[in-house]
């Protein structure tokens, strides 16, 4: 089937519109049409060159849709359900998976992530090109595996909740489980975009009694304020004696501001991601003493196929603010046009939407 899709053909090439063969879902897999794709910064960090993917490539990580195909074995999916996607299926007999950890899935880390393939070390797509994060979610329609494919609920907008599959994952995710924040804690989160806001928006949740938002951008902290932030400042460097920082921009200097605003006992928690190489410093003596730690967050260290779905349960419940975070949409035709309103900052997540998306 030709599919149209979003394509980046080599790192810093424009990225363009245009089709691309896709095969059907093979054993153990799923084709979904793709209803609305989130635009996330990780997508411009590919667009930049900023970090090696295999190209040419269908980009986009973060989506929802309507399955459309299921492969030989899947038994637990049928044609019409509901589904988020998730950048991190699972191969489900790893050692990371076997010990119920999917989120770091070593067959994602080693082959699907780095190989721009599925789960068996192939793709669906023909001419050559690669999946982004084994999802592509900027095309009409996408094969993925069956675990990278999480069932939803049908009463909310499908458009809406296609950022679930990112951002809000990854934010909520890095607050309750990578670093377990508890009643009372106070928490800076520096920066204030999609992953940003689902930081804040976890740290209420966990009923932190600060949540400080940092934000060059005044428009991103009249946002902050609305999801859940008590206190809102510009420079990070004017954050100090917090027990949970998040960097949620992954620039060095963010970096090193988040483990510099520590109280004793903090958590410096590394949620947004610089370009391959670059490295940041900290003081291990005074981190030693001082006790703090470093976390690391992949995907809010969430296990998909159970937290998604109790993440949209949040949003039905109106516990979670999903559409402050969506500043608009666009057509799949305009993708290079949403990649640079990102990176302009004039936006927060943009929703590409597909003719045929069915919403
Ligand atoms: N760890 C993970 O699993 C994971 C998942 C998704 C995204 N990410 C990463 O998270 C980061 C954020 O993604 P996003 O989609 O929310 O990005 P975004 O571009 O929407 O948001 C970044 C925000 O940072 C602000 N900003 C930029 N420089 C600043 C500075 N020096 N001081 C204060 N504010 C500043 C911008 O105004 C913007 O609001 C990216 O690096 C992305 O690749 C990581
Ligand atoms: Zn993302
Ligand atoms: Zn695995």
């Amino acid at each position: 089937m030709s599919v149209k899709a979003a394509v980046l053909r080599a790192p810093g090439a424009p990225v363009e519109i245009t089709h691309v063969e896709l095969d059907a879902p093979h054993a153990g897999e799923v084709e979904v049409r793709i209803a609305a794709a989130g635009v996330c910064h990780s997508d411009l960090h590919v667009v930049r060159g900023e970090w090696e993917v295999p190209t040419p490539v269908v980009l986009g990580h973060e989506g929802s849709g309507v399955v459309s195909k299921v492969g030989e074995g899947v038994t637990d999916l049928e044609v019409g359900d509901h589904v988020v996607l998730s950048w991190v299926p699972q191969c489900g007999t790893c050692r990371q998976c076997v010990n119920g950890r999917p989120w770091q899935c070593e067959v994602v880390a080693n082959v699907v992530a780095p190989g721009g393939v599925l789960l068996d070390g192939t793709s669906r797509w023909g001419d050559g090109f690669h999946h982004y994060l084994g999802v592509s979610a900027f095309a009409e329609r996408v094969v993925v595996p069956r675990s990278g494919a999480v069932k939803i609920r049908k009463d909310v907008p499908l458009d809406v909740v296609a950022i679930v599959g990112c951002a809000v994952a990854t934010g909520l995710g890095a607050v309750r489980n990578t670093a377990g924040v508890p009643p009372d804690a106070t928490v800076g989160v520096i920066g204030c975009g999609g992953v940003g806001l689902s930081v804040i928006q976890g740290a209420r949740l966990a009923q932190a009694s600060r949540i400080v938002a940092c934000d060059l951008n005044p428009a991103k902290l009249e946002v902050a304020k609305r999801v859940g932030a008590t206190e809102t400042v510009a420079d990070a460097a004017e954050l100090s004696d917090l027990d949970y920082v998040f960097d949620a921009i992954g620039q060095i200097a963010t970096t090193e501001a988040a483990i510099g605003a520590l109280a004793l006992g903090g958590a410096a928690v590394i949620v947004g991601l610089p370009p391959t190489g670059q490295m940041a410093r900290f003081d291990p003596l005074a981190l030693a003493e001082a006790n703090q730690r470093i976390l690391g967050s992949n995907y809010g260290s969430i296990d998909p196929q159970h937290e998604i779905p109790w993440i949209i349960d949040l949003y039905k419940a109106g516990m979670l603010d999903l559409d402050s975070l969506i500043s608009g949409r666009r057509p799949l035709d305009q993708a290079a046009e949403a990649l640079e309103d990102l990176a302009a900052g004039r936006t927060l997540r943009t929703l590409l939407t597909m003719e045929d998306g069915g919403l």
